[in-house]
């Protein structure tokens, strides 16, 4: 049996900034990895570039049961923590907009990055090591060898174990439910989990409405339960993506009443109107064309606005008749049927009930020594880099109190 100060289960981000945050701390620290190699979310991320933080981060950007335990952590480790880090290696990196932090070359710089960390404070990661079993002595061991992980690589034991495991999202990354297994064997309750920052689904006529348009994108604003988000949607051949409704989904739930806004930042009522006063013998439709995506507005014009004789000259329009275009144009119902679930959601909602864990160290309050961190936890970020903030300061935090 080979003995270290803590094991972590998990190399991904939030594992491995634990680990480097150990190990700076002189701790023996070994990482578990069940892939072939550790970071791959990291490494597809931000389509190759890794969205890596968001300057902006605030718990506000975060979803879950408790919404205050994140707090703690976020404080004590921010973007500018991070992005000191990425400087220090001279990783380049820009903005891509509303605070989103890109790499300028490749993600791979990042996980490059965490592992030169992690070797300089001689962290030990154990790629290909699947775990057999978990075996906890809380009462015959000593503190030194209280956890014992029995893996295809033999036998590691640690008074302090960290689940890093992540969620339930892209499974063929090697996104496995172990971490939500490990906390119910320990007595942690884990809150339902579902498919977050996922594409949507439509069906049946609303799906045949829209399908046609596969590839057509446009800037809404995506209303859903008291949020929005306003930022490009895209029309796939299944149903509807892009940031905003990415963004929305993780506050949407099947039979939720989803709106979208076609003209985002402007009155529509307004916008017709001076269309009106503007383009007197145009036809609505070739208006709307003109405010909004062509084929688009052709199928607004076809489906939902038809009662309304869309190919009208707008002049012939009377005030009702335009207040009835303006509220389509801006509430506009989005049936949706369900989501793509896991195979494509860039996150998990849900997760390890953050009642049972200290939101100062990602500690269990009723085992001593094992800790929960990033994803497996019930916090979730938006889209935009604070998925990844948080496992960085969760990571911190726990690297800090082990
Ligand atoms: P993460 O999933 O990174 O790591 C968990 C690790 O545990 C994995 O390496 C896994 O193989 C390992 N593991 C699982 N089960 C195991 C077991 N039984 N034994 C041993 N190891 C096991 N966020 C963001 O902020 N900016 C972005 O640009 C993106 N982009 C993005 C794109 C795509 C396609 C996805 C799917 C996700 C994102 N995200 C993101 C979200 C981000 O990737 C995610 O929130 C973090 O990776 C979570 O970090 P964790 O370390 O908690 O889990």
């Amino acid at each position: 049996m080979q003995h270290y100060d803590a094991l972590i289960i998990g190399g991904g981000a939030a594992g491995l900034m634990c680990a480097l945050t150990a190990g700076r701390r002189g701790m023996r620290v070994l990482v578990v990895e069940h892939a072939n190699r550790v970071g791959k979310k990291i490494l597809m991320s931000g389509g190759g570039r890794c969205n890596f933080t968001n300057t902006g981060a605030t718990p506000a950007n975060y979803l879950s049961a408790n919404p205050h335990y994140c707090k703690s952590a976020l404080a004590r480790y921010t973007p500018w923590h991070f992005i000191e880090m990425v400087e220090r290696h001279g990783i380049a990196y820009h903005e891509k907009e509303l605070g989103q932090l890109f790499c300028d070359e490749s993600s791979k710089l990042i996980v490059k990055m965490l592992l030169d960390e992690c070797a300089a404070v001689g962290v030990r990661v154990e790629t290909s090591c699947s775990i057999e079993r978990v075996q906890h002595a809380d009462t015959d061991a000593t503190a030194n060898d209280r956890f014992r992980l029995h893996t295809t690589h033999g036998v590691f034991a640690a008074p302090s174990l960290v689940v890093a495991c992540g969620g339930l999202s892209i499974p063929s990354m090697g996104a496995s439910g172990y971490g939500f297994e490990l906390a119910r064997q320990f007595g942690h309750d884990v809150l339902p989990t579902r498919a977050g920052l996922v594409p949507l689904t439509l069906s049946g006529k609303h799906l045949e409405r829209l399908s046609e348009l596969s590839g057509v994108a446009l800037p809404v604003t995506a209303r859903c339960n008291g949020r929005e988000f306003s930022n490009f949607l895209l029309i796939t051949h299944r149903g509807v993506s892009g940031p905003s409704i990415l963004q929305i989904s993780s506050y949407w739930q099947p039979g939720d009443d989803l709106r979208l806004d076609l003209l985002p930042g402007r009155d529509a009522l307004e916008t017709l109107q001076a269309l009106q006063r503007e383009r007197p013998a145009a036809e609505l439709r070739t208006l709307l064309g003109d405010v909004l995506s062509k084929r688009f507005a052709q199928r607004l014009c076809e489906v939902w606005l038809a009662n309304l004789q869309p190919s009208r000259p707008i002049r012939q329009f009377n005030l009702p008749q335009l207040r009835d275009v303006a509220a389509i144009l801006q509430d506009w119902p989005l049936v949706a049927s369900g989501t793509e679930g896991y195979r494509t959601a860039e996150v998990t909602l849900g997760g390890v009930d953050t009642d049972g864990l200290s939101s100062s160290t990602m500690m269990s309050r009723h085992v001593p020594g094992l800790y929960f961190i990033g994803e497996v936890v019930d916090v979730t970020g938006w889209l935009g880099g604070y998925n990844f903030q948080w496992a960085w300061a969760s990571g911190h935090a726990a690297g800090n109190a082990l």
